[in-house]
């Protein structure tokens, strides 16, 4: 049994959808998505759920083989066929009869394996290396990848025939950073998870922990979360997980939306904080403006208003906009309705 899918994001509930849809066919999948964000999750999901779950589940890291081995992985040889081939054996796609041959990171084919495999999926037989006789096989290609296959078939590093018979129906696996509100839920449940294998007893997250967690971007996706969990249990003497057990990186996420804990460090600065932001690292993928300029405001508007003890004309004259504005600003950040008091 494989995990569950966790998420409540309106991302996720469509992505159970497509894979209770399309479990009951043996339709030829494509599943395209960033690094970690449970591309072969979904593709296990998919044969688990649907009426191939007693046959195997057969996955090839088309990367990780290397070109000379790979033909012979795939589709077997016979004995004596290459150097190395001491004995008959299965390729993947006999050992996968029925079910489902799981294709990862299919964009790293070689051309010239590219159209071996065309072969075998338009045609259903093949010959195994050295072989002469054909072998027929019946199974459910799911291909993954994170490359942009459309781009590889326009610059001619991927065939568009097996592009469009592997890319049936295709299904995205949405970066973590766009269904935000599932991190939280990922987080716990990868507490709880790997915690069970310890004999550690940590039963949350303190509130400057969850917020830095919320707010990193996680270029690695859900793969990150999980490792970054698992360092941190290790890392973790208390019974939350504190920030300081989590990777500086993520810390440093919480630096947007926090007052810094300068007011904690002496007390001759008194409680004036500041508010410190990271350099913006472009090299992770875009950052949101709007979201980084939005958490900057409402620190200011939350810091006025404690300021003025809630007065909302004072705290509108201190930050130099009118009160209608002010109220405007605060019911867009959740800080009460745009009331007329
Ligand atoms: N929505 C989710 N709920 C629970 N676990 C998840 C979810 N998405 C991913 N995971 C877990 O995160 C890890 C990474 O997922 P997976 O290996 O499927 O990603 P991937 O897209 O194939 O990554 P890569 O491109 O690095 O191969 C796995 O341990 C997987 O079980
Ligand atoms: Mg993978």
């Amino acid at each position: 049994m494989i995990g569950i899918i966790i998420g409540e994001s309106p991302a996720i509930h469509e992505l159970n959808q497509m894979i209770r849809r399309v479990a009951a066919t043996k339709t030829n999948i494509l599943v395209i998505g960033e690094s970690g964000t449970g591309k072969e999750l979904v593709a296990r999901k998919i044969h688990e759920s649907g009426a191939l779950k007693d046959f195997p589940f057969v996955p090839v890291n088309c990367g990780a083989i290397p070109e000379n081995l790979i033909e012979s992985e795939m589709f077997g040889h016979q004995k004596g066929s290459f150097t190395g081939a001491v004995s008959e054996k299965q390729g993947l796609f006999e050992v996968a009869h029925r079910g489902t041959l799981f294709l990862d990171e299919v964009g790293e084919l070689s051309l010239a394996m590219q159209v071996k495999l065309l072969r075998a999926i338009q045609e259903r037989v093949f010959k195994r290396v050295g072989g002469i006789t054909d072998i027929r096989v019946d199974v459910r290609i799911i291909a993954a990848t994170n490359r942009d296959l459309e781009a590889a078939v326009k610059n001619g590093t991927f065939r568009e025939d097996l592009y469009y018979r592997l890319n049936v129906i295709l299904i995205k696996t949405p970066p973590l950073r766009e269904r935000k509100t599932d991190i939280p839920l990922l987080a716990h449940h990868f507490l709880k998870k790997l915690i069970a294998k310890t004999s550690k007893t940590i039963d949350g997250f303190d509130d400057e922990a969850l917020t830095s967690i919320q707010n990193y971007s996680w270029p690695g996706n859900v793969r990150e979360l999980e490792n970054c969990i698992d360092r941190a249990i290790t890392l973790e003497s208390g019974s939350k997980i504190s920030e300081d057990s989590l990777p500086p990186r993520v810390q440093e996420a919480s630096q947007i939306l926090t007052n810094s804990k300068a007011g904690q460090q002496g007390q001759d600065k008194g409680d004036k904080k500041e508010i410190r932001l990271p350099y913006p690292d472009f090299s992770k993928g875009p950052l949101n403006l709007d979201e980084v300029l939005s958490s900057v405001e409402k620190i200011y508007v939350e810091a006025v208003l404690h300021y003025t003890d809630g007065n909302k004309k004072k705290s509108a004259d201190l930050l130099g906009i009118t009160l209608r504005s002010l109220r405007y600003r605060m019911s867009k950040m959740g800080l009460g309705p745009a009331d007329k008091d």
